[in-house]
């Protein structure tokens, strides 16, 4: 099933509860949150105090995609902040099936995220314990950068070994996905479509919201 997750990296944070109130109410029904420090990605955001204000404004889930050097220092932080999903990137975490096992410990939804360079197949090990693969359609670290073409070979890739290898791991897709990619990547096979500029670039969050999800079903 498609989804949209408005990504509130492009969102007015002063107003993030009535941003991401929008969003819902124009379909999105997870909310991908951005977290860098300033090290693994060139952009500093926000963190776990953010995320437990975030829980108090909405019932959604909440898709922690951390950009972060040493995630499984702020692992537990952000599950008490209560967040639902966790993304790591395969680049950041040098004990990566240490840093899923801790998510899972934690209770949460367990993702690995790949950036636009790194092949899928490195995953092959740790798929079978995954909720989520997110493949990055940009460089992270930034909110409306024009998507990599190339990054449909890959969602199609990840498709066929899920298919081969019989798993149920979700494919999720960040990064310039909006009006003229999202069909793309849904037919490539991705079902997790995360958008930043795309839904709160221009203020009107809720009709981007429904015009992006209808452009995805189209
Ligand atoms: C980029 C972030 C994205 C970002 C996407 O590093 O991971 O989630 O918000 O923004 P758009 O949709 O504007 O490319
Ligand atoms: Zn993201």
């Amino acid at each position: 099933m498609v989804e949209l997750l408005p990504s509130i990296l492009s969102a007015d944070f002063a107003r993030l509860a009535d941003e991401v109130a929008a969003a819902e109410r124009g379909g999105g029904t997870v909310i991908h949150v951005d977290v860098m420090d300033g090290h693994f990605v060139p952009n500093i955001t926000l963190g776990p105090p953010v995320v437990k204000s975030l829980r108090k404004a909405t019932n959604l889930p909440l898709d922690c995609h951390l950009m972060i050097e040493n995630a499984n220092e702020y692992i537990p932080a952000f599950a008490d902040a209560g967040a639902n999903w966790i993304g790591v990137h395969y680049e950041a975490c040098p004990h990566l099936h240490r840093t899923i096992e801790l998510i899972l410990n934690h209770g949460l939804k367990p993702g690995v995220v790949i950036n636009p360079a790194t092949r899928v197949e490195v995953l092959l090990e740790i798929l079978p314990m995954l909720h989520h693969v997110l493949v990055m359609s940009v460089n992270p670290g930034f909110g409306g950068q024009k998507f990599i073409d190339f990054s449909l070979n890959k969602i199609r890739r990840l498709a066929e070994i899920r298919e081969e290898l019989g798993l149920r791991f979700r494919i999720e897709v960040d990064g310039g996905v909006a009006h003229d990619t999202i069909a793309q990547v849904v037919q490539a096979g991705a079902e997790l479509l995360v958008a930043g500029n795309a839904v709160f670039g221009s203020g009107k969050a809720e009709q981007n919201a429904r015009e992006l999800l209808a452009a995805a079903k189209a």
